[in-house]
């Protein structure tokens, strides 16, 4: 595993936006697995600088997201669908149609997550997945648990995610208590992984996730396994 520690919000953005640029400057028609929250609006913003400079084309780029709300779709400005499009897709080159978020509403999301998974799959796998942690480890929606889940599932938030995320909805009333999340599966699939973490109140379970026990209890834990991960960790 490759650690490392930058200054600032602005390094970690500058440098995991140089590590995709790059994934998309030698395979132009890779499958980038993206992420939500709050860390990654930086490395959006300097990819966007990128593509409005000329330096990268998102046009044979394909893209897997990790995650959904259940009950929100894509018009619901608190949607990751919604996200990912005010974020980045709507400001590069890529083709909305070759842009994949859960459906978390969908009727039957184990069906769902079936189907995502044989999408991820038939697109040969993800060449490079971005995450975020979850102050209680989490990674995609993969909450702390006896097992770790293989699949695309359906999760019910745990209380301390619900207060984490509601910052970004008007009441913790209106978090949704349910979400859609890539597996344990396709994440460890991925060819490369690289996780961004930003914030003093992430050192403790960046400790416990990359130097202690490999445990479900702990879902990021499970990198420690993976045999290509970047973490890029700002204090600040
Ligand atoms: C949400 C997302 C995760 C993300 C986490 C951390 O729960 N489902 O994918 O990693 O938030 O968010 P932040 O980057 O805002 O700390």
């Amino acid at each position: 595993m490759n650690f490392i520690t930058v200054k600032s919000y602005e390094e970690l953005s500058q440098k995991a936006a140089n590590l995709i640029a790059a994934q998309i400057m030698v395979k132009p028609n890779c499958v980038l697995g993206l992420a939500t929250g709050s860390s990654p609006i930086g490395t959006y913003k300097k990819l966007i600088e990128y593509y409005e400079n000329g330096d990268i084309d998102f046009s044979a780029v394909t893209s897997v997201n990790l995650d959904e709300y259940v009950g929100l779709d894509g018009t619901n400005d608190q949607s990751y669908r919604y996200f990912m499009d005010h974020n980045l897709f709507d400001h590069v080159n890529i083709r909305k149609d070759r842009t994949f978020v859960p459906n978390g509403c969908a009727t039957d999301i184990a069906a769902e997550g079936k189907a995502y998974d044989e999408l991820i799959e038939s697109l040969g796998g993800i060449d490079l997945q971005l995450l975020g942690i979850g102050l209680d480890g989490h990674i995609g929606f993969n909450e702390p648990d006896e097992v770790f889940t293989k699949g695309t599932h359906g999760v019910t938030l745990d209380e301390s995610t619900i207060e984490a995320n509601a910052r970004f909805f008007a009441s913790k009333d209106d978090v949704p208590t349910a979400a859609v999340t890539m597996g344990m599966g396709a994440i460890m699939n991925a060819k490369k992984v690289l996780l961004i973490a930003n914030g003093a109140n992430k050192k403790d379970i960046l400790e416990k996730a990359f130097f202690g026990t490999i445990t479900p209890a702990v879902p990021a834990s499970v990198l420690q396994l993976h045999p290509n991960v970047t973490v890029i960790f700002s204090e600040n």
